[in-house]
């Protein structure tokens, strides 16, 4: 099976570098570089929700010199309509690589097992990997460097973006600390085998979110509630009101500390105006940055076609 980017452990410590320092070349110089020059098809398939990831990829696509191919998963309708297994050999038959939204990681994993083309998780349930390595990027970009950093996660962490903040940040060599009330942690064989990768960081999980937030470098929220809880919104607010990203929980953090949300952001929910749309918000960055790091994704995966996991 060729090289994917299905979840954040997918990258090794030295390619999850190499992939962010493409990512900083390839935004400072957009229109330089064409891989996908022909120009070579990459599919676009969501079956959630999305603004962002559809926009930064086809512009990316776009800049590679490649051409971006929008498959509606509602019309599609990947598992109902057709099988997965079926669609996976279809799809890989018009385009050089596939980028899919989805909700379960398995099917995802079989997309990729079977489609014979580099797959690109552009999110899950599980994971959202892309959004980390653009979260990476960001922070490196006002920071410097990101190994030995504190990262607070405050809210729900028990979504793609705990998990995914659990793998790419230990890749990362960053210090994470999720600050959620109990139940809501990041799945435990997750952050298992983020405290496996041995890249000098850490994991730790507190019920305080003033205990995560304290000195912290880097403040990290994500709505409440995710695409397909939907049915649990008024459960969740009450459970997750004490974890608001408030003026007064970043007051603890560094001075200098930096506030990332991968949007779309509920302001007065996990995140309070005053704060997204604050001096140490640098969300539009991180949205930006999308384009960026996805871009170097695709011509990474383009440039390992062939070499097997
Ligand atoms: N956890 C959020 C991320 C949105 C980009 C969700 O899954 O809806």
């Amino acid at each position: 099976m060729t090289r994917s980017f299905l979840r954040d452990d997918d990258l090794t410590p030295g390619e999850q570098a190499e992939v962010l320092a493409l990512a900083a070349e390839l935004k400072a110089a957009p229109y330089d570089h064409k891989p996908l020059a022909g120009p070579r098809t990459v599919a676009m398939v969501f079956d959630k929700p999305t603004l962002r990831t559809q926009a930064s990829f086809a512009a990316g696509i776009a800049e590679l010199g490649g051409n971006a191919m929008l498959v509606d998963g509602l019309l599609a309708g990947i598992g109902k309509r057709e099988s997965v297994a079926d669609v996976a050999r279809v799809l890989g038959r018009q385009a050089s690589q596939i980028v899919w939204r989805t909700f379960a990681q398995s099917d995802l994993d079989e997309m990729a097992a079977l489609s014979g083309v580099p797959v690109i998780n552009a999110l899950t349930d599980e994971f959202h990997p892309c959004q980390l390595l653009a979260d990476l990027l960001t922070i490196a970009e006002h920071k410097g460097a990101l190994a030995g950093l504190s990262v607070a996660f405050v809210g729900d962490a028990a979504c793609n973006m705990g998990n995914s903040w659990a793998l790419a940040g230990a890749t990362a060599g960053m210090h994470v600390r999720f600050g959620c009330p109990d139940g809501y942690a990041p799945d435990a064989e997750v952050v298992a085998v983020a405290e496996a990768i041995g890249a000098g960081g850490s994991i730790t999980v507190t019920a305080d979110p003033h205990t995560a937030v304290d000195g912290a470098d880097v403040v990290v929220t994500d709505t409440w509630i995710s695409m397909g809880k939907e049915d649990e919104a008024a459960a969740r607010r009450t459970v997750f009101g004490p974890y608001s990203v408030t003026p007064e929980l970043v007051a603890r953090a560094a001075a200098d500390a930096i506030v990332l949300h991968c949007l779309p952001a509920y302001r007065g929910s996990e995140i309070a105006a005053e704060v997204i749309d604050g001096p140490q918000s640098v969300v539009w960055d991180e949205a930006e940055n999308r384009r960026h790091v996805q871009k170097a994704v695709m011509s990474w995966l383009h440039s390992h076609v062939g070499e097997s996991v």
